[in-house]
């Protein structure tokens, strides 16, 4: 029995690749393979050509104890000024698309549309322009965390009018680049904006609201990526015949033990860690995940609110959301270990305090300069899976992927956290059927890595931040990455 299945097996995979057995390390013809970056993260030139003030200037600026080298993006890669270098490096590498972000500030210096940046329009017009000239596609990342801080000031993502303030500025984008940018991201990592920047305070705007702020933000970010996808879909998408979609960071959550409250645990904090942000876009049902409502309640209540501190989403908001994602948008760095935990002492300013859960990581899992993105393959091919079959087997974009070595330039742990990953990409593509699309490395250079500031090095390509130059030098990775590209097959 066991001998004919096997033959069966191999006749159906000899016969669909057309007489030839199939290659399971070579990339499918339809998979993308690209780099990205994000707009303060890489640009500098804060405050040239009419660009407005965001949180993160605002908050580098005023709070230097916030980043641990008390460094800003003032300058960053000066990627501003560095358009056509940049373009021959990806150019250099193969990248067959470019995934960045647009400045909401650069373009709109107030926030508001009633002052539209012309020179920002430009400098996006004219990086768009030479990446397609370069057959690069360009892939945008409508917001990736660079708030304009007078939006800020009125509230921020705690304000329901953020809606209309990101509905205004995605109009301005599709305006002006819709015609040659056909992939958007509305908004990237809901979670680490909500949770770092209105919870713990890590992340700009640095408010510590842990419990309150947090899940205002999140109520109102999903309501707005809704809004600007229902309006893509009516007033764009026919014309312009591009896709639309949202990314989370989606980590995986592996129970420490095989008892039941470590196993409900793990599945607990993957439904905090993403799936409070992904089921109402994804999930047949749509709303917040259950366990996610239960136990908020739950804590509310022992801290003596009257109601849950989750705000709750009305039917018709709950079906307004639902669906609205053309692809899953997953950037996966790592995977924790996941112990339930009952006792949580009051006031502890972190979701955790609501997610009743313990987490570490094997310190035996291959690691860089900052411990916590550690390479774990089996757990990025368990995301997909686990994507997979929850959300309606999405199309998938993997948006990030990526480790920060701590070797300059002989950057071997990234190689080999590449290599490793994308084997699990492929062995999700090939044997688990995940319907992978895109795959983006994280990072093309090394940039701001935001709280921690220039000390974790996410980059292909180095870059000397101590020369005002800011050059940039292809580390060991740059060669892997290329020759992959290139042949379009992972040679581990
Ligand atoms: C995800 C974020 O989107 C990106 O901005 C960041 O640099 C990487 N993770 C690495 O932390």
């Amino acid at each position: 029995m066991g001998i004919y299945l096997v033959f069966i097996i191999g006749a159906v995979i000899v016969s669909r690749s057309q007489g030839h057995a199939v290659d399971y390390l070579k990339f499918p013809d339809d998979l993308l393979l690209g780099a990205a970056s994000s707009s303060y993260q890489v640009e500098g030139a804060w405050n040239e050509d009419g660009k407005g003030e965001n949180i993160w200037d605002r908050m580098t600026h005023a709070n230097p104890e916030k980043i641990d080298d008390r460094s800003t993006g003032d300058i960053a890669c000066d990627a501003y000024h560095k358009t056509k270098e940049d373009i021959a490096l990806m150019k250099d590498l193969g990248l067959q698309f470019y995934r960045f972000s647009i400045s909401w500030s650069r373009i709109l210096p107030t926030g508001f549309p009633n002052k539209i940046n012309q020179a920002g329009i430009d400098y996006y017009n004219d990086l768009i322009n030479q990446l397609l000239a370069n057959n690069i596609i360009p892939m945008v990342t409508v917001y990736h965390w660079d708030l304009p801080q007078p939006l800020q000031d009125l509230g921020g993502f705690a304000n329901p009018e953020i809606i209309n303030w990101l509905k205004d500025y995605a109009k301005v984008v599709f305006d002006h680049f819709g015609d040659r940018v056909k992939t958007w991201i509305t908004i990237n990592e809901p979670k680490q904006i909500c949770e770092f920047g209105y919870g713990t305070g890590m992340f700009a705007p640095g408010l510590q609201a842990g419990g309150i702020g947090n899940y205002l933000c999140t109520h109102n970010l999903l309501k707005a990526h809704a809004h600007i996808y229902h309006m893509y879909d009516k007033i764009y998408r026919r014309n312009q015949k591009g896709h639309i979609g949202i990314t989370a960071e989606c980590s995986w959550s592996e129970p420490a033990t095989n008892a039941t409250q470590d196993i409900e645990a793990a599945e607990r904090r993957r439904q905090f860690d993403f799936g409070m942000y992904m089921n109402p876009i994804f999930h047949k049902n749509g709303d917040y995940p259950a366990v996610v409502k239960q136990f908020v309640a739950k804590r509310s209540k022992e801290e003596g609110f009257p109601r849950s501190r989750l705000p709750e989403f009305t039917q018709q908001e709950i079906n307004f959301i639902k669906g609205t994602s053309d692809f899953f948008g997953l950037n996966h760095y790592t995977t924790v270990l996941v112990k339930d935990k009952k006792a949580d002492p009051i006031g502890d300013p972190s979701q955790d305090k609501d997610t009743r859960v313990e987490t570490f990581q094997d310190p035996n899992w291959l690691t860089g300069s900052f411990s916590y993105f550690r390479s774990v393959p089996w757990g990025l091919r368990k995301a997909l899976n686990y994507i997979k079959h929850n959300y309606g087997n999405p199309e998938i974009l993997i948006t990030e992927n990526g480790f920060p070595d701590a070797e300059s330039f002989n950057d071997q742990g990234r190689i080999r956290y590449y290599k490793d990953n994308l084997k699990a990409v492929l062995d999700a593509i090939y044997t688990d059927h995940v319907r992978i699309t895109v795959y983006t490395a994280w990072s093309l250079m090394d940039n701001f890595e935001w709280s921690s500031g220039y000390t974790v090095r996410f980059g292909l390509y180095h870059v000397d931040f101590n020369d005002t130059n800011r050059p940039r030098t292809p580390k060991e990775s740059v060669k892997f990455y290329k020759n992959l590209i290139k042949t379009r097959r992972l040679n581990t």
